[in-house]
């Protein structure tokens, strides 16, 4: 069994988010720990159909935001491998600095210092030198900076293909194959 952690910040495109919860389902093999922050509920709230308790039921086990004694705190704790998606820009500054104010900082501080795989789907534009630095800290300390690109080499129909091929890019960067991902080169 391999245990994932997913965090949901504030950044805008929290369905990206969801998608991989809904991905991650499909996925026997695979244990998903969420954690969202307080800016991850209202974008959920303003941007998606879902209620924040829908969101959370789709994960194996959902831990609250400033419980710091919860299981992904400690890198004790083993787990494969971490994706926030979406990820705010506060929230790659407190990555980037090592600032663990909430769980998910803290658990995504676990990640890098036990060496795990850390994607961080960053959405902001545009990126000020503020961000690129953090974004170039956070690279450096071991995280996949993946923004959430749009490709179209496979041929979106809908913006929801679009956040599922996104989907498919975070978890290949975990070594992970979504169900339905085909990269460039797999189209047939
Ligand atoms: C609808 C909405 C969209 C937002 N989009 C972004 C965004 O794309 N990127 C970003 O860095 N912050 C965005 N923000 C601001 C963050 O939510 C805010 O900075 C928050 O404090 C982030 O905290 P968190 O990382 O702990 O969730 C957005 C806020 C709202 C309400």
């Amino acid at each position: 069994m391999k245990r994932i952690i997913i965090g949901i910040s504030g950044a805008s495109c929290a369905i990206i988010g969801i998608e991989l919860l809904q991905e991650l389902r499909q996925h026997e093999d695979i244990e998903t720990h969420l954690v969202i922050t307080k800016g991850g509920e209202v974008t959920i709230k303003e941007e998606t159909d879902y209620s924040v308790e829908e969101v959370k039921s789709l994960a194996d086990y959902c831990h609250d935001v400033e419980n710091m004694a919860a299981p992904v705190a400690s890198g004790t704790f083993e787990v494969f491998g971490m994706i926030v998606a979406p990820c705010s820009m506060k929230t790659l500054a407190g990555v980037a600095n090592g600032f663990c104010e909430n769980l998910l900082l803290r658990a995504a501080d676990a990640t890098l210092k036990e060496s795990r795989p850390l994607v961080l789907i960053t959405r902001e534009t545009p990126l000020s030198t503020v961000h690129l630095k953090n974004m170039l800290a956070a690279k450096e300390a071991g995280a996949v900076i993946l923004p959430p690109a749009l490709s179209f080499y496979n041929k979106p129909q809908t913006l929801l293909d679009s956040v599922r091929y996104i989907v498919g890019k975070a978890l290949r960067a975990l070594g992970i194959k979504a169900k339905d991902f085909k990269g460039w080169g797999e189209q047939k």
